[in-house]
């Protein structure tokens, strides 16, 4: 059995011959359905994921987060989270693969890259809440953190809503300063502002910084608009927040995994008698979203495995239309199931 392989070459084949803005478009539409089968009680949440956390060198965890669609394939994301990469060796902070297995034989059948993937479904997870709980007629954007993720944020909301201004900021004046060039592709102005200007103007916040455990919160417990809908994308640690409490605990705060973000996202700053709606089951009746868009609403994102596996469906397809990819034998299936040495050996081991 072979496994289909999407290295680097094929993730920027894909996204070129399918187009930024029709890819990011097609995980917005998978991931809003997942949800909604969700909310319909039509498929399952993702289990917790596990870690382990390092301190030295990089400051970091590395996470295992499992999927499993029963009688068809478990998917596994293997991501690290290490904020000192792009200073210390020009990689990202946020480094993963994507492994799918067939869920009867156990064997590999797909692997991907996890980098791309990564960004562009936690963009496109924002853009399902936002058109929930934002208002429709949105039109600035503020980014605190203009990193890899901030990116793709703009880009999945520019998709979804009028943007005419995105203001941004960032504690590192180099991340700050490139940040127009990176997004330029997105066709909306670009402006650096201070936190608390982001906060009094903005429609719609981002927040994705790699703010320390303890570091936050990154934006002032100053005004905002009334209808001020926020992205909280970068609590995804125990310790680590990034909104200030005040405002999360007047907030509508909709998580998309409402148990892993009381244990690691924003919603740790929350008592457990505080509600944390599921994303879900608003996507499923989305009247109860339109209801709370004049007043202050949070969407706790962590991530969580089956938005993994439904990007990795879209690339997947996407790749069998233009014919990319790589099938390879990784794993050994002997001609013999019940002897490990029936070795299928290539020509040049079978001659020593
Ligand atoms: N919710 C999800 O599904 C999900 C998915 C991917 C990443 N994340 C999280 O998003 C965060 C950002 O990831 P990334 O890939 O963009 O990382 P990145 O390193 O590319 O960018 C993070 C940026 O935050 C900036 N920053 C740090 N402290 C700040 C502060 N106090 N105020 C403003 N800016 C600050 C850094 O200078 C950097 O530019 C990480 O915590 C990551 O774990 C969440």
């Amino acid at each position: 059995m072979e496994t289909w392989i999407l290295d680097r070459r094929d993730v920027a084949a894909v996204t070129a011959l399918v187009g930024r803005d029709a890819l990011m478009g097609r995980v917005v539409g998978r991931l809003t359905e997942g949800f909604a089968d969700i909310g319909h009680g039509r498929r399952e949440l993702s289990p917790l994921r596990g870690g382990f956390t390092r301190s030295e060198p990089v400051p970091g965890i590395l996470e295992w987060m499992p999927h499993r669609d029963a009688g068809d394939s478990v998917t596994i994301k293997t991501v690290a989270y290490s904020p000192g990469n792009p200073t210390h060796f020009s990689l990202p902070t946020i480094i993963g693969t994507v492994a799918r297995y067939d869920d009867t034989t156990g064997a590999l059948t797909a692997l991907m890259d996890g980098v791309l993937l990564t960004a562009i479904r936690t963009g496109a997870a924002s853009a399902v809440a936002s058109r929930l709980l934002a208002r429709p007629d949105s039109r600035v954007l503020g980014l605190i953190g203009a990193g890899a993720q901030a990116v793709t944020q703009a880009h999945a909301l520019s998709l979804v809503f009028p943007l005419e201004q995105v203001l941004v900021w960032d504690t590192d004046p180099a991340h700050l300063e490139s940040f127009a060039r990176r997004a330029a592709f997105t066709g909306v102005p670009v402006r650096v502002a201070d936190p608390a200007r982001i906060a009094a103007e903005a429609d719609i916040v981002c927040t994705a910084t790699s703010v320390a455990v303890g570091g936050g919160p990154v934006l002032p417990d100053t005004g905002h608009r009334a209808h001020l809908h926020i992205n909280a994308v970068g609590a995804d640690l125990v310790g680590k927040t990034e909104l200030p409490r005040a405002w999360l605990r007047r907030a509508f705060t909709v998580a998309d995994h409402p148990e892993q973000a009381r244990r690691e996202g924003e919603s740790q700053q929350l008592g457990p008698a505080d509600p944390v709606t599921g994303l879900a089951g608003l996507v499923a009746d989305p009247q109860r979203a339109r209801d709370r868009r004049d007043g202050l609403t949070v969407f706790d994102s962590t991530g969580f495995a089956l938005e993994d596996a439904l990007a990795m469906e879209v690339f997947l397809e996407a790749a069998a239309e233009h014919g990319l990819g790589t099938r390879m034998s990784i794993e050994h299936h002997p001609a013999d199931a019940l002897d490990p040495y029936a070795l299928q050996q290539t020509p040049a081991a079978a001659s020593l």
